[in-house]
């Protein structure tokens, strides 16, 4: 059972998320869709820097992984092949009463919707039996819609990557072990979903797919499972909230022989942030008997064919994002009131820099201006508000995660000084308005917990 301050927080959470513009119910004025999510000018940001921070670390900074956009809709018989046809289905149980429709592995997190305190059955209906429910939707493709033109809408990125194995292999002169990286929208057609954004049905997942010879398999999936749990760490997320968990054999998906999961504490407990899968030559072996193109690798100095065996660190951008808002969510008491701020690694905030004119006279507007365009030209992204008092306009920037303010007053008229509060501590430095960009990114570089 939720703990009330769980739900308190959760609620908390969405209702900032909406009025400061980090994210919105899609289609709103039309009474809104199933669990469908817009985000706004600042939760745009957000997802934006995530994916920054992902990319520099597996492709920008390594040589041994390169990037890629592959089709959202593919030839159908991809997903035949890669077994998403047959199996990539949750069991689902409908209560004959209601006629709602439950994930019955989740039955004990599910909420009779007739009666949101009672669990599914216990509103006196009967369930059916589980039955298997395909996550993927359909649409057609071409202008006459008839079942030869069903297409899918990708359910993970990852096949795109298997079916561009060899054009990568052979246009960049990779050799195992490298990766293949991609970013990009999945869709599934999830019946239960819930939690805000945590589980939506359509979502931004960025995954890998490292190709290694079949006898580093173990070496490099120890690698990527502490890797990948590494990169959260630096993210600033609190390493009590998180934790690696292996797969029972239940539990693994079709393609996989293990996997790990990185999980973090919800408020609702703990759930997988990303997974981190063994997926052996499956995919490539499945797709090289039935495309009859042979997706190996020939290792010219030892005339040795092989296929790559393939470890797999897929997340999701959507749920990374809410999870670095929960975690960074901070309430506590200043001068007899509650003052909440997000307390988010400053490569990750929307904003980098607030900057304000003390009074909207002196020349104090003009000189703000001057220097919010100097940040800007040195690729910060700045507010300016002249609105208000100074520490209401602090306190508006700490609720979206702004970690510097940049205030200008008579002394910056006069000497070219100004004063940068911080976020987290609320502590002020005079600033030379010259050191002023400089001082920024080293306080961002040295930025801690
Ligand atoms: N290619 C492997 C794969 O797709 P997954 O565990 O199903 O594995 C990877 O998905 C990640 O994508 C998850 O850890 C989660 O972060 C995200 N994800 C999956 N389904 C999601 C959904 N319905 N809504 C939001 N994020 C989702």
């Amino acid at each position: 059972m939720l703990e009330h301050s769980d739900v308190v927080l959760m609620e908390k959470l969405v209702s900032l998320c909406k009025r400061r513009g980090f994210v919105f119910q899609s289609s709103e004025i039309y009474g809104g869709i199933g669990n469908t999510y817009d985000y706004g000018p600042l939760g745009v940001e957000l997802l934006r820097r995530i994916k920054d921070f992902w990319w520099a670390r597996m492709v920008t900074t390594r040589d041994d992984i390169v990037g890629l956009d592959s089709a959202i809709i593919q030839n159908p018989k991809v997903w035949e092949t890669s077994g998403h046809v047959a199996g990539f289905t949750d069991p689902m149980v409908d209560c004959k009463k209601c006629k709602a429709r439950f994930r019955a592995d989740k039955l004990s997190d599910a909420r009779c919707p007739e009666r949101p305190s009672k669990r599914p059955g216990e509103c006196g209906g009967e369930l059916t039996e589980p039955r298997a429910f395909n996550l993927m939707f359909k649409t057609t493709v071409g202008a006459v819609e008839s079942t030869g033109s069903v297409v899918y809408l990708r359910p993970e990125t990852a096949q795109g990557i298997f079916l561009n194995f060899l054009n990568v292999l052979t246009s960049s002169r990779l050799k195992p072990p490298f990766g293949i990286a991609q970013i990009g929208k999945s869709f599934r057609n999830e019946i239960t979903p819930g939690n805000f954004v945590f589980r939506t049905r359509e979502f931004e997942q960025m995954e890998m797919e490292f190709f290694v010879p079949p006898a580093q398999n173990d070496q490099w999936f120890a690698y990527w499972r502490k890797e990948r749990f590494q990169w959260y760490l630096d993210l600033g997320l609190d390493p009590n909230k998180l934790r690696l968990r292996d797969h029972d054999q239940t539990e693994l998906a079709h393609y996989s022989t293990g996997t790990t999961d990185i999980e973090y504490l919800y408020p609702f407990g703990w759930g997988e942030l990303e997974g981190v899968a063994c997926r052996t030559d499956f995919d490539l072996k499945r797709h090289s008997a039935a495309s009859g193109t042979e997706l190996v690798y020939f290792e010219p100095e030892t005339k040795e064919r092989y296929t790559p065996y393939v470890i797999e660190p897929a997340a999701g951008v959507n749920r990374i994002a809410m999870t670095m808002l929960l975690d960074a969510y901070f309430e506590e008491q200043v001068d007899g009131e509650t003052r909440v701020s997000l307390r988010l690694h400053p490569a990750l905030a929307p904003i980098t820099v607030g900057v304000f004119p003390l009074v909207k006279k002196e020349g104090m507007p003009e000189k703000a201006r001057e220097i919010e365009s100097e940040l800007r030209r040195g690729n910060m992204s700045t507010f300016y508000d002249e609105k208000a008092a100074i520490g209401r306009r602090y306190r508006r920037q700490d609720e979206v995660g702004t970690p510097y303010c940049v205030t200008v007053d008579g002394e910056t008229v006069k000497n070219d000084v100004v004063t940068v509060r911080h976020r987290d501590s609320m502590l002020q430095d005079k600033v030379p308005v010259r050191e002023l960009r400089g001082f920024l990114a080293q306080n961002m570089a040295n930025w801690k917990r």
